[in-house]
């Protein structure tokens, strides 16, 4: 028996490796998103003086990529459907590529938005592209650790873009600083980028196109000899099913999505509110704003650092109880405790903001009320990195059924993006009115998203895409 047959404890009616090598391939989709939106947090400071730019303009410049993703994300899933997963990956290779130089050479502001927006498309495509195609190369026992991997992906390109901008910035003594070829340390920041979005396209261009989308597109054949080095049984009876919930009449359009009464299918609305609680909890405020966060109740600039470095990597060590938990306990039950440890954990940092004092408009922490929020803020991100972060991309990319998935997917996750880009954009204003008010808000969300799961979401643990109802 070779090791790519090593059967494992729950079945062993696939090739359990190839299964682990194509959707590790999928999640560097995943990196490059994690990667990407982060990166620019180290840039940020030193391309704004380079610039000349005022606050408003360069958060514009921040936050214009999360417009790109939003629009990358709706136009991926439907050109998944029309010609391929694997064809979208190439696609947002070249995006991430050509952004990457873009803004590591950017002239001005203007130019600098385009190669921002461009990266947005290049996240946006590959937030849609790495779920949909991971859940239709997976066996179901095995289909929410696989997803899984692509949270696992994001965090680490997270922490990734941090440590590089930080070793960089160390190297040139300063983001502002030449440190070769007679470009800035920031510029370096956005370069380095280059080299994982090489290796992505380089790989994507290996693996073969989904099961799935094969048999959807009439190649029939194909489809079974793609399945055979996936499956080590029951290779037709897939086939069989995969076409039986094929409806030919697809167009990968907006259309597909309808009832025949008008609206929205119930199941896509349901993946629009997964997505949109997923950011309403105000996940990525903790990673966007972090350092200002710290500092405001009190941390200095270095220790608010050392902050962001923790937070980061708890969130890629609790991704893995829930690669370890997700096939076994189930996605609901997942996303319930996920939705009141944040309910707590939220409700916690908004009362502890509620009581602090306010010096110079910003709040003033004692001793053991500023321990009390950090530990409430790593616990909120134990919980979603646990849950929400990764259950959701599981979800949205098994939930849909073969003919609408990537359309369905692809608006879903443009949501999330239009849902991030509000969430992160208004944070500013609502921490002017105060940070208990912010985190009163997302405590409030926290706690819809555990009603909606007990009413709205159901299980898809074991289940193969074409048993779901
Ligand atoms: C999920 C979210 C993403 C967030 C990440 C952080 O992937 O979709 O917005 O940045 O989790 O853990």
């Amino acid at each position: 028996m070779t090791n790519a047959d090593t059967p494992t404890a729950s079945s062993n009616g696939f090739h359990t490796v190839r299964v682990i090598h194509l959707a590790t391939v999928a999640a560097i989709g995943g990196f490059l998103f994690g990667f990407d939106t982060a990166v620019i947090n180290g840039a940020v400071t030193a391309m704004q003086s380079d610039f000349g730019m005022g606050g408003t303009l360069t958060g514009f410049v921040v936050s214009s990529a999360l417009l790109g993703c939003m629009v990358g994300a709706y136009l991926a899933g439907r050109l998944a459907d029309r010609i391929g997963r694997v064809r979208v990956m190439l696609l947002a290779a070249v995006m991430f590529t050509v952004s990457a130089i873009g803004s590591g050479l950017a002239f001005g502001p203007v130019d600098m938005i385009v190669w921002r927006v461009v990266g947005g498309l290049g996240v946006g495509a590959a937030s849609v592209i790495a779920p949909a195609y991971i859940a239709e190369i997976s066996p179901a026992e095995i289909r929410g650790r696989m997803g899984s991997l692509q949270q696992l992906a994001i965090v680490t390109g997270i922490f990734v873009a941090l440590l590089s901008d930080f070793a960089i910035a160390g190297a040139a003594g300063g983001s502002g600083q030449v440190l070769g070829l007679g470009l800035e340390a920031w510029r370096w920041m956005f370069l380095t980028e280059v080299v994982a979005a090489l290796a992505y396209g380089t790989l994507a261009a290996t693996i073969p196109e989904s099961p799935r989308y094969l048999v959807r597109i009439g190649q029939e054949g194909q489809a079974r000899t793609v399945l055979s080095t996936i499956l080590r049984t029951g290779v037709d009876t897939r086939i069989r099913e995969i076409k039986r919930t094929i409806t030919q009449e697809a167009r990968a359009s907006f259309a597909d999505l309808k009832k025949p009464g008008g609206g929205l299918l119930p199941i896509v609305w349901i993946g629009i509110a997964l997505s949109v609680f997923q950011q309403f909890v105000g996940i990525n405020v903790i990673f966007y704003y972090s350092s200002l966060l710290w500092q405001s109740v009190g941390f200095t600039e270095e220790d608010a650092l050392l902050q962001t470095v923790i937070t980061s990597v708890t969130n890629i060590v609790v991704t893995l109880v829930a690669i370890a938990l997700v096939d076994k306990i189930g996605r609901r039950l997942l996303l319930l405790i996920g939705s009141a440890g944040m309910t707590v954990s939220l409700g916690v940092m908004a009362v502890v903001f509620s009581q602090a004092r306010i010096v110079d408009g910003a709040p003033d922490l004692t001793d053991s009320a500023g321990l009390t929020a950090l530990v409430a803020a790593n616990s909120f991100v134990v919980f979603f990195g646990a849950t929400w972060g990764p259950v959701v991309w599981v979800l949205l990319g098994e939930m849909f059924n073969n003919t609408i998935r990537g359309t369905a997917l692809g608006l879903a996750a443009a949501a999330q993006w239009l849902a991030n880009f509000a969430v992160s954009t208004s944070f500013p204003d609502m921490a002017d009115i105060g940070l208990w008010f912010a985190y009163g808000f997302y405590t409030l969300c926290a706690f819809l998203s555990l009603i909606f799961v007990v009413k709205f979401v159901p299980e898809t643990k074991g289940v193969e895409l074409e048993d779901m109802a």
